[in-house]
């Protein structure tokens, strides 16, 4: 059909959202999936009328500026949106949408994953045994953390704080958590609210990182706020990896302040401190929050919707900017 609107997609995405991309739009897709860099991308938008990006390509104020006048809305493939300069977005006139919600439970899982699998010691145990070097269970041997009845705090409680708290809760923890503003009591479902984290990290056993990366929220987990955590407590971070001072958190796992940490995300990715690598007691996951198909697509066809709903003159559902 001719006159479909322009959509160009910087990334490989999964087969069905490409298929409904490719059944709706004039769409370029990026089968190959190499990384533009802002010059490529630049030219690649020219006489789009759409974008569908990921946070691998920075939406700094330069960036949006240079944006051809053509592209009207821009869907990131994200929930987060630390990559937009959203203030420069409304100067322009360009929309912005990102995917809430439909990665909830699955960034969740992921967080009570790293919390497990640090407590109990999940990549020492498995490199043991891949190695050979399992000769029967031994009572004193590879001794985890008990996680059930243990203390949880959260740091964000969102949608996605929100749902680790829940599986949190099917471990019998307690759940404590330090938010801007308190959850009414049907949200809370009992959790312990501080208004003031210094008050909270005394109490965390575990912690959890669930906010958004801001200005305020940069390297929120420093080693001040570490040194008020229990001696032996668990650091678990799904979130961005700015909001932990890296290199604050490496220290306190060197020198045994931390019992250990697992993380899924860094400060610059992909790049992993050589210190974490080579630590036992942190479990490490390349960002991999919303990495199921079901979750994938979910995000994909939610880039679709706020898109679809733009060129028929709606109102995008999960507009930013
Ligand atoms: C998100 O959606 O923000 C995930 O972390 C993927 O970047």
């Amino acid at each position: 059909m001719p006159n479909k609107p322009k959509v160009l997609v910087t990334r490989l995405l999964p087969p069905e959202v490409e298929a409904r991309l490719q059944r709706d739009y004039d769409v370029e897709l990026n089968p190959t999936d190499q990384l533009y860099d802002t010059e490529t991308l630049l030219a690649k938008a020219e006489g789009a009328d759409a974008l569908l990006i990921l946070p691998s390509e920075s939406m700094s104020a330069e960036v949006i500026q240079r944006l051809p006048e053509s592209v009207k809305i821009v869907a990131t493939f994200s929930v987060g949106f630390e990559h937009i300069d959203r203030e420069a977005a409304k100067q322009r006139g360009v929309i912005f949408s990102n995917t809430p919600e439909v990665l909830n439970d699955c960034t969740a899982d992921i967080a009570m994953m790293l919390l497990l699998a640090t407590a109990r010691r999940g990549h020492e145990c498995e490199a043991v045994l891949r190695a050979g070097g399992w000769t029967g269970m031994a009572p004193t041997w590879m001794l985890g953390t008990k996680v059930t009845g243990r203390r949880l705090g959260i740091v964000g409680m969102g949608r996605i704080g929100q749902a680790t708290a829940k599986r949190a809760r099917g471990f019998d923890m307690e759940i404590h958590y330090h938010n801007r503003t308190r959850l009414p009591a049907d949200l809370e479902q009992g959790a312990i609210y501080h208004a003031n984290a210094n008050e909270m990290l005394p109490v965390c056993d575990f912690l959890s990182m669930h906010c958004p990366l801001s200005a305020e929220t940069k390297h929120w987990l420093n080693a001040e706020r570490i040194a008020r955590l229990p001696d032996g407590a668990i650091v678990v971070n799904t979130a961005r990896g700015p909001v932990i001072d890296e290199a604050a958190l490496i220290a306190a796992l060197q020198s045994g302040k931390l019992g250990g940490a697992g993380l899924d995300v860094f400060e610059r990715e992909p790049q992993v401190p050589a210190e974490l690598i080579a630590m036992k007691n942190v479990f490490l996951m390349p960002h991999m929050g919303s990495a199921t198909l079901e979750t994938r697509n979910a995000m994909g066809f939610r880039c679709c919707d706020n898109i679809d709903a733009y060129f028929a003159g709606q109102e995008p559902p999960n507009r930013i900017t």
